[in-house]
């Protein structure tokens, strides 16, 4: 989901003259360079980096340098992690390579299959069952120094609603919608190491059901994750990591799959130990049992979309292993659409008894996950979306979120109206739309059930894993939230800040106010990252403020771009980052705090 509308809204702002928002032209070649033309290369540099990680496989990357950039980048992309998950393999957990000889990992693997909204010109728009693999990116490396090195390591997990998404980037478009890690890592003050990496997504990669179960296939992708964990736990000191310092960061899907991992407590020895949860928690949007009758019906239309129904239950994945690539990846498109007005979202992780051992509400309750230091943080206008766009009626509003969470009672749904009056009678509601509806293709009920949505899923989740983490745990917990106004429809939108926090150049370039909040997050999360405080490396941002952690006696959260419009149409500059207390919608987040465990149940 997140990679089309990212891409959608892309669209939007290329098209339209309005501000000339990016101020130099769109590049639409690969940012790849090989090694002999990269103009960074000088004698000490080895223009061909190689690593070798044991068992005979030699890994030869590449060295990227953006104009602009501080310094470049070691690239290795594309290299796999497991046996490709096809034919007999496909919806089977992953299968260890043992020896690969020399990976020419100069070239991102294709990604996954999931459906994408369009095809731009420069994403190649390749996709392939046999996608597992991950990209490793550090700052460039004098020879000598190789050996010794042991730089702190983060690894992005991307977002995508579990349906869409990849770890590839190519060209400008898709570092808009994806996540340009080599980009962070150029600007970052202190070296660190990166890996981002492709996982299973619809069906292939979260295919609930009785039977799926039996099969001890459920969350398949998430247990991808795990690999990639383990992978990082392997190899990456051949790469200059230190396996001891890993921070998983990630957006939405990938931010839901990091709260997932803080909650899953294993005997062994702990595969990362600080986390970056953006847009997304443990608890966001819903997590079903396993059998929950939404997915059980899912999963019987995803079987008879695919040609495999109606036979016994040891032919059901037989049958899904022997169909052609083509039929699987359609019926879990028809599905998933199927479902995606209502955002009763089909393919998504469950409650398995096993990587989700419980409800992930109970999980906090049990007072025991993976205590680390945690950054998360939400965006003003999560929604904006997801939510059908028209909304017009009163009644439409109260529909969306029966049907949405079905174990809602109509007391339930009373108090959701008050919650957000309704504009269309109430003139002093929040929710009255003074914009040019027409004009930004909305309804009048838009603007109330963006900001329901948003709460529902994305903002009271967050700010309950900050809520519940922060008194419990010793480590500190340190909580943002995104204000900043980029377009008229969309305000302060879901992912909107991962240009800025990966140094777009785009951001950069557009004025002075959004480099400096650029500046300011980019500063905050990787000193996070090399640190697990985002305070102690001052870098670029050195005057920004103290980020205090949170402390839910007087809670206080760190504001991004506040009364920054520039973007949007508006003239105020706003202030780049400044602490306040975060009472923001907490009304609401009471509320939907009562009500989390209904998105837990059957
Ligand atoms: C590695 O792959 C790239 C891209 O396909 C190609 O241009 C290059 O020649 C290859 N390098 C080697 C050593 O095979
Ligand atoms: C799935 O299994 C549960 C528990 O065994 C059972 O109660 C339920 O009826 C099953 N659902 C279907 C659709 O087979
Ligand atoms: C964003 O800013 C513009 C310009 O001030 C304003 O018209 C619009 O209503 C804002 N959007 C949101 C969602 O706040």
């Amino acid at each position: 989901m997140f990679l089309i509308v990212a891409v959608a809204s892309l669209l939007v702002k290329i098209i339209p003259s309005s501000v000339g928002e990016f101020q130099r032209p769109f590049k639409f070649d690969s940012p790849l360079r090989d090694g002999g033309l990269h103009p960074h290369g000088t004698s000490t540099f080895d223009q061909t980096p190689q690593v070798a990680i044991g068992r005979g496989t030699i890994i030869v990357g590449s060295v990227l340098h953006e104009a602009g950039w501080p310094r470049a980048v070691e690239a290795f992309r594309g290299i796999p992690y497991a046996l490709p998950p096809v034919g007999d393999r496909r919806f089977r957990p992953l299968v260890p390579i043992s020896s690969q000889g020399v990976i020419n990992a100069t070239r991102f693997g294709p990604r996954c299959p999931g459906k994408q909204l369009v095809q731009l010109p420069g994403s190649g728009g390749a996709e392939s069952e046999d996608c597992l693999t991950l990209n490793v990116f550090r700052p460039e490396i004098a020879d000598a120094d190789s050996e010794t090195v042991k730089w702190p390591v983060a690894v992005y997990i991307h977002g995508g609603a579990f349906n869409r998404g990849t770890a590839k980037v190519d060209g400008r478009i898709p570092v808009a919608a994806m996540h340009d890690t080599a980009s962070m890592v150029a600007w970052s003050e202190r070296p660190f190491v990166a890996v981002s990496f492709n996982y299973r997504i619809g069906a292939l990669g979260f295919l609930p059901s009785n039977l799926s179960r039996e099969e001890g296939i459920l969350n398949l992708g998430l247990k991808d994750q795990v690999v990639v964990m383990e992978w990082v736990q392997e190899n990456i000191h051949n790469f200059g990591g230190d396996p001891s310092q890993v921070t998983l960061f990630g957006l939405s899907a990938g931010a839901h799959s990091i709260g997932h991992h803080v909650m899953n407590l294993r005997d062994e020895s702990p595969l990362f130990h600080r986390v970056i949860i953006e847009s997304g928690a443990a608890t966001s949007r819903g997590v079903y049992p396993y059998d929950a009758a939404r997915h059980q019906v899912q999963f019987a239309e995803f079987l008879t979309e695919a040609g495999c129904a109606d036979l016994p239950s040891a032919a059901v994945f037989p049958c899904l292993r022997a169909r052609p690539e083509k039929d699987i990846t359609d019926a879990q498109t028809a599905v998933f659409e199927k479902y995606n007005p209502s955002l009763r979202w089909a393919f998504q992780p469950v409650i398995d008894g096993d990587i989700i051992s419980k409800r992930p509400i109970d999980a906090w309750a049990s007072g025991a996950w993976n205590m680390v230091p945690i950054m998360t943080g939400f965006s003003t206008n999560e929604g904006t979306y997801y939510v059908p766009a028209s909304m017009a009626q009163p009644d439409e509003f109260t529909d969306f979120f029966r049907v949405l969470i079905p174990r809602l009672s109509t007391a339930d749904l009373r108090v959701i109206k008050e919650l957000y009056p309704d504009p269309s009678t109430r003139p002093d509601s929040p929710y009255v739309d003074s914009r040019d509806l027409a004009a930004i293709g909305v309804g009048p009920q838009f603007k109330r059930v963006e900001a329901a949505y948003a709460h529902y899923a994305y903002v009271c989740p967050v700010r309950q894993t900050a809520t519940l983490a922060a008194p419990n745990q010793k480590p500190p917990v340190y909580l943002y939230h995104w204000a900043l106004n980029q377009t008229v429809k969309g305000g302060a939108n879901h992912a909107d800040h991962i240009l800025y926090q990966t140094m777009d150049a785009a951001v950069l370039e557009y004025s002075e106010a959004q480099r400096d909040v650029a500046w300011t997050m980019h500063a905050y999360w990787t000193s996070f990252i090399t640190t697990g405080d985002p305070n102690s490396i001052r870098g670029r941002a050195g005057d920004r403020p103290e980020w205090a952690r949170y402390n839910t006696e007087k809670p206080r959260v760190m504001v991004f771009g506040e009364d920054n419009d520039e973007r949007g149409g508006g003239d105020g500059l706003g202030v780049a980052a400044k602490m306040e207390e975060d009472e923001w919608s907490r009304q609401e987040c009471k509320f939907w705090w009562t009500k989390t465990e209904l998105s837990e149940m059957g």
